[in-house]
């Protein structure tokens, strides 16, 4: 397991805020669960997940996750991770989403940068996430990021419709490798 504790660095805040200057990006906290219930909610695209379990992330994986906040406090979009206990070098990305409002302005984008440069300089070189083929904007949202990391994107097939026990669409396995500290010349 990667050894240094890992926190949202100032540095990666201040470079997302540059981009949408309304916004910060922070680490989530015990009480921010209920916040990104009600996105995934609103999503309408997402599986949405317990409000247990969302609690439960911001407590115990509050280092691999990250939200954004608004002038008012208010949590306008999450990314939820985690290490992957079988391979501890590897962030694997359970969700991502931006309130409708805020959307097509580089948030997410900013998210998974912010929490990919922390998690790096904890001993992160590989970002995974599944994505379900018809997700065109997961799919860009990916590609943009590993192109603006100068990242290798792979993708392949992970879980097919039939792994499901409900009506869910089959999920590819996006690979960004690697992952490494984006220098400010990159920004
Ligand atoms: C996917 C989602 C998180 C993207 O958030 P966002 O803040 O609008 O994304 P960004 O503005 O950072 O865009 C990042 C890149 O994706 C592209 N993109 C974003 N939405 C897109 C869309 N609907 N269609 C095509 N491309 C899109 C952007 O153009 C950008 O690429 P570029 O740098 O090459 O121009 C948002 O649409 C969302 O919350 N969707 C519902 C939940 C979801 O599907 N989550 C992903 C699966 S876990």
């Amino acid at each position: 397991m990667p050894t240094q504790t890992m926190s949202l660095d100032p540095a990666a805040a201040t470079a997302a805020t540059a981009s949408q200057p309304r916004l910060r990006l922070r680490a989530p906290r015990l009480g921010d669960g209920a916040h990104l219930w009600r996105i995934a909610r609103d999503s309408q695209v997402l599986d949405l997940n317990s409000s247990y379990a969302y609690v439960l992330w911001c407590r115990d994986f509050a280092a691999t996750c990250v939200v954004a906040e608004d002038r008012d406090g208010a949590v306008v979009g999450f990314v939820i991770g985690y290490v992957r206990p079988d391979a501890p070098d590897t962030l694997f990305v359970w969700q991502v989403a931006v309130d409708a409002a805020q959307r097509g302005r580089g948030v997410a984008a900013d998210m998974l940068n912010a929490l990919l440069d922390t998690v790096a300089d904890a001993g992160i070189t590989t970002l995974e996430t599944t994505v379900a083929p018809s997700n065109t904007a997961s799919r860009a949202l990916f590609a943009a990021v590993a192109r603006s990391r100068g990242a290798h994107l792979r993708i392949v097939d992970l879980f097919d419709a039939t792994d499901f026990p409900d009506a869910h669409e089959a999920e590819q396995l996006h690979v960004i490798v690697p992952v490494r500290r984006h220098s400010q010349e990159e920004k």
